[in-house]
């Protein structure tokens, strides 16, 4: 049926009107990228636009939408996509933050909440899930992901397109989700935005592609080119990723988008000139131009020239159709919006309340000495540290219709936790930064540094004074939402400015240190480690983020969260990640004979050993592990093997624990990481319970793909790790006695 109807629409366009399905534009209500779409209207109305994005709410959708239906020849309505990555209104803590939670309900209710507060503000179409694997803290960009681990990223992927797509993408309140950025954004040199990616097919396969693979295979309707180039080929022209990959080996039906102006940035990339990279990306399957006009402006001569065919014009302006077509536009353009359905929906209680506790769960406990935490309702808190009563950074990056206004602060939260008991006493202690011209750059996007004028010795002066008079210190310490995101890379992990200054000056004081963390990246923590007495990691936590701390700081939630990427001890480590190889020379910390063994692979500076692994979060509780147990020593290819391993609270809180499982594949036709996580569960356990857990593996889980891309099982033996974190784990061994076919 669609394509019968699809077929006689397209009977009726010209080759204008087709090209014209392939120009996304934006209307510049919100900035994400270098340049801003013109004449807007009258292309609209020329039947020269297939979508819109940077605009929403029922009355701006309204009004473009009937601009195409009524004054274009065609009445083709328009596809109106956003930058909605973790949340709408409703803001939920940043993608890294969500995806500590390990909890996939919860992540796929964020992007449940997300689309019915979008879908309900005009939006068909967002901008997400970026689920770029990435190992460099330095990249900005690390934010807006689900860290470095393959696994755990698939899950994540798949969560969030459930959460955006229903079941039924024609429902009006869903919405189309677009898989970004394909592929391997995460990559880029130096962890330097837009940097080039140079990577060997079998770590693809193995380390970076599988997430995206897994959107698919989760029925994603769009994704969106990346910027990078690959291996010598820009994303955005390279017909191996768009088409032979992606649709030849995957499978995927959807149609591509490129990223802002992705087409054109291939003439600086050097692989041609407007009319060369325009047929170079629609050779490629890049089936829609986001704000480039490249194709608009290059498609008919490029068909004229010979360099395109019309079938491959056809066939993308089909693409785009059908998408429109699956939202049910052509059925009802305006997807019931209005402005009582939008008042209705957006930051509905249940809504808010949701977002608190998932931000509750994406918090990291990193250190708890002496029990610190959870605090007391009782005494004098003196609240310090430069994101201690801002609202602005709390709902992080890519949050564009979020309104910070509206967001609870740490200050406020606390004091709507901590009950009339506790006298609170604040102090800011420090700038987040000093530097004037990144301040200057900052705001040149954002607006909202506004730097104390004092001398940090004064600044800080206040707030040990204040420090002096209180029972406990909790400073809120970290970036501003703007040092992290798109273009948004950093060459030191430290605190920026004064902050850490401004800690050491709190620990002299001898009260008690609490340091919560904003941020949106690993950062190097070593002094705060060996110092602090507590620390939180709190991420950008959302709208309601000073409340979800609040509720964990006074133990109304005990933390639950584990870091989904290695934070480094020095930024010298970087790229760190858990899942590396052992390499011919691995150094082993443990045996005292290796200390002064020179040829090694280790620094003479710092140890190999990250600050905090990949996993790693403590809890106001303590769990214990039993050694892990099998159901057989040998697996057959078609066997199951069942891993069981018991697991206590041996604290004295109810808490939630997330079990990991790990494993090495000892022997291979190819060197294998030294651990991959394969499966995880988190549990609530109540005081003093215990639970045996049971995780099945097949050989399924034991395949990678060897150096000729092929997807096999090797025979032989294999260790399985168990435990709290990627370190701290306990081991157990089988072998696999065939393997399989390469297929
Ligand atoms: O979706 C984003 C992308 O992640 C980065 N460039 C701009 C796009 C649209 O705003």
């Amino acid at each position: 049926k669609m394509q019968r109807f699809i077929d006689e629409l397209m009977r009726k366009m010209t080759l204008e009107e087709k090209i014209g399905q392939l120009n996304l534009i934006t209307v510049g209500f919100d900035v994400t990228g270098p340049v801003v779409s013109k004449d807007v209207d009258a292309n609209i109305r020329k039947g020269l636009v297939g979508g819109v994005f940077n605009t929403y709410t029922p009355v701006a959708a309204r009004k473009l939408q009937d601009m195409a239906l009524k004054e274009s020849r065609l009445h083709i309505p328009l596809i109106f996509g956003y930058d909605v990555i973790h949340g709408h209104r409703t803001i939920f803590p940043i993608p890294l933050g969500l995806s500590a939670t390990w909890d996939m309900a919860a992540v796929e209710r964020s992007a449940r909440i997300a689309a019915e507060e979008s879908a309900a503000d005009g939006l068909h179409w967002v901008f997400s899930p970026m689920v770029d694997i990435a190992r460099d803290p330095r990249w900005g960009r690390v934010a807006e992901g689900g860290g470095e681990d393959p696994y755990l990223g698939s899950q994540i992927a798949r969560a969030m397109v459930r959460g955006y797509q229903g079941t039924d993408l024609s429902k009006n309140n869903t919405v189309m989700a677009c898989l970004k950025h394909f592929a391997l954004y995460g990559a880029a040199e130096a962890g330097r935005d837009y940097n080039t990616t140079d990577m060997s097919l079998p770590r693809m396969y193995n380390e970076y592609l599988p997430p995206y693979k897994a959107a698919i295979e989760a029925g994603v309707g769009s994704v969106m080119s990346s910027f990078n180039d690959i291996n010598g080929t820009p994303a955005t022209g390279n017909k191996w990723l768009l088409t032979d990959l992606l649709r030849g080996q995957w499978g995927f039906k959807g149609f591509v988008a490129t990223d802002y102006t992705a087409i054109n940035e291939m003439v600086a990339h050097g692989v041609g000139n407007d009319a060369q990279v325009s047929a170079m990306a629609l050779n490629a399957g890049a089936d829609q131009d986001m704000v480039g006009e490249i194709f608009l402006k290059n498609l008919a001569q490029n068909l004229k020239d010979g360099t395109v065919k019309q079938e491959t014009i056809d066939l993308a302006c089909r693409r785009i159709l059908e998408g429109k077509y699956k939202l049910g536009l052509f059925q009802d353009p305006y997807r019931g919006v209005s402005e009582k359905r939008a008042k209705a929906t957006m930051m509905k209680k249940e809504f808010l309340d949701d977002a608190r506790a998932i931000a509750c769960k994406s918090f990291v406990l990193l250190k708890n000495d002496n029990n610190v935490l959870p605090l007391k309702k009782a005494g004098t808190i003196a609240l310090v540290g430069p994101l201690a009563s801002r609202q602005r950074d709390l709902i992080g990056s890519w949050s564009g219709a979020g309104d910070w206004k509206q967001a609870v602060s740490v200050e406020q939260g606390v004091r709507n936790v901590a009950g009339s008991g506790v006298k609170i006493v604040t102090a800011q202690g420090a700038n987040i930064t000093d530097d004037a011209q990144l301040v200057e750059r900052l705001n040149a996007y954002s607006g909202d540094i506004v730097p104390d004028k004092r001398s940090s010795e004064e600044m800080i002066q206040e707030a040990v004074r204040v420090a002096q008079g209180a029972d406990v210190v909790v400073a809120v310490v970290g970036e501003s939402q703007g040092m992290t995101g798109e273009a948004a890379s950093r060459a030191d992990l430290g605190l920026p400015g004064q902050q850490l200054e401004l800690l050491k000056a709190l620990k002299k004081t001898g009260k008690p240190l609490v340091v919560v963390l904003m941020n949106g990246r690993p950062l190097t923590l070593s002094w705060e480690q060996q110092n602090a007495d507590a620390i939180l990691e709190t991420w950008f936590a959302g709208s309601q983020g000073g409340n979800a701390i609040a509720d964990v700081l006074f133990g109304a939630y005990n933390p639950s969260g584990k870091l989904t990427a290695t934070f480094p001890q020095s930024v010298g480590q970087v790229p760190l990640y858990y899942n590396h190889k052992a390499t011919g020379r691995p150094f082993d910390a443990a045996d005292p004979k290796e200390r002064l063994t020179k040829y090694k692979s280790r620094y003479l500076d710092v140890s190999n050993e990250p600050l905090y692994p990949f996993g790693f979060g403590l809890s106001y509780t303590t769990f214990s592990y039993s050694k892990p147990t099998l159901n057989t020593s040998t697996l057959s290819a078609s066997g199951v093997l069942e891993v069981s391993v018991t697991v206590k609270n041996t604290g004295n809180y109810d808490g939630e624990e997330v079990a990991q499982l790990y494993l090495r594949d000892v022997v291979g036709s190819v060197t294998r990481p030294v651990r991959e996580l394969k499966s995880f569960q988190k549990v609530l356990l109540k005081k003093g319970e215990s639970r045996t857990l049971t995780f099945r593996l097949t050989t399924e889980d034991l395949k990678f793909y060897n150096n000729d891309l092929q997807w096999v099982a090797e025979p032989g033996d294999f260790q399985v790790f168990i435990g709290p974190n990627s370190r701290d784990t306990q081991e157990a061994s089988f072998r696999l006695v065939e393997g399989t076919a390469a297929n």
